[in-house]
């Protein structure tokens, strides 16, 4: 059992809690946009939505399993940057959203486009690409061991995409800075430990961590957080520099689960020995609560607390700032607005 009581809520009393919320909410201000559970079912607008998604994503699933990571990194780079509007899908506009800098290497792009044409085969103009890109971060989240937990629908799709707008933090920003971030989007520090967990799993460029290796906020010196052994392992990996034209090489985000992608409490194990990739992983050590949830989440019996807080912090995020009824539009392309 776990220690923190908040990590022990059963899944289905948040969702309870949530949805007293927006009730509460809607006695003051106008009504909250509301999704449903199985709302393609409930409305029989296209009853087999879900497994289709789901058929789709385990075809992809078997022969790549970095299709997770790149999901969950996805929804991310979606949700955080302007709400759950899909916007991080669009390739018009003079600079779209994945082009900024923080977006770069960004993937999964192919499975959404994958199964928008199916569903567009059997249920034209009626699934959104942002219900799209959360049924199927659940569905591969799901394929690499984190629990299923009920995705509500009903999103529309946004109807622009700015890279101005992309104020996604860098990886190596401190948990104060991180939390400050997580919460102007409504999300709390349990909900920041946790889906900073989704890097149990995934890669990244050695541009994001040279700094933690070699000149730590300009010292000269390397991130003191950082254990000297991991990190002379990964100085072999990432060297100082790479001249022009050399690429960025790409290091696992855990080396424990590499490129296994599974859903683990090692993740969390290698925060309390210092071993963890990037910089912002590492600083859930120096918050008084983030080092408590740590240390929760990485005994093994902390893995279903884990597992079970994944599911709640995955279903907040996907309510960040979401388009409902008449707002936005179901897009026939996910990378073209309908105009
Ligand atoms: C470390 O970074 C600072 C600030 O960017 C820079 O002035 C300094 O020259 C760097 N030191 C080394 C050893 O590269
Ligand atoms: C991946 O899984 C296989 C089989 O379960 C295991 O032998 C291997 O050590 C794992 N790799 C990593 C990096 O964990």
């Amino acid at each position: 059992m776990g220690r923190l009581v908040f990590v022990v809520f059963p899944l289905i009393v948040a969702f309870a809690m949530l949805s007293l919320c927006h009730g509460m909410a809607a006695a003051a201000a106008p009504p909250k946009p509301k999704l449903q559970w199985h709302y393609y079912q409930v409305h029989n607008t296209c009853r087999d939505a879900e497994q289709y998604v789901r058929h789709e994503v385990k075809m992809f699933w078997k022969s790549d399993k970095s299709i997770t990571a790149k999901l969950l990194r996805l929804i991310s780079s979606d949700c955080f940057v302007t709400g759950c509007d899909a916007s991080i899908l669009l390739d018009e506009g003079p600079k779209p959203e994945k082009t900024a800098l923080q977006n770069r290497g960004l993937g999964g792009f192919v499975i959404i486009d994958k199964i928008k044409t199916v569903l567009e085969s059997r249920c034209p103009g009626i699934v959104s690409c942002s219900d799209i890109l959360h049924l199927a971060t659940r569905d591969a989240a799901k394929m690499a061991g984190a629990p299923g937990y009920p995705v509500f629908t009903g999103r529309k799709d946004g109807m622009k995409s700015d890279a101005a707008l992309v104020d996604l933090p860098s990886p190596s920003i401190s948990w104060q800075k991180a939390l400050e971030y997580f919460e102007s989007r409504g999300l709390d520090v349990l909900d920041m430990a946790t889906l900073l967990g989704a890097h149990t799993m995934g890669r990244t460029h050695c541009s994001h961590i040279v700094d933690r290796l070699y000149n730590y906020s300009g010292t000269g010196n390397p991130d003191p957080s950082m254990d000297a052994t991991f990190r002379d392992t990964m100085r072999g990996l990432c060297p100082p520099k790479t001249k022009k034209g050399q690429h960025d090489p790409l290091v696992f985000l855990n080396p424990n689960s590499g490129s296994n992608y599974t859903f683990r409490e090692s993740y969390y194990k290698r925060i309390l020995h210092r071993e963890a990739v990037l910089g912002v992983d590492q600083q859930l050590l120096f918050g008084d609560a983030t080092k408590e949830i740590t240390d929760e989440f990485a005994d093994a019996a902390g893995l279903e607390d884990f597992r079970r807080s994944f599911a709640q912090s995955m279903f907040k995020m996907g309510n960040i700032k979401i388009l409902t009824g008449n707002q936005g539009e179901i897009r026939r392309n996910c990378r073209f607005t309908n105009k």
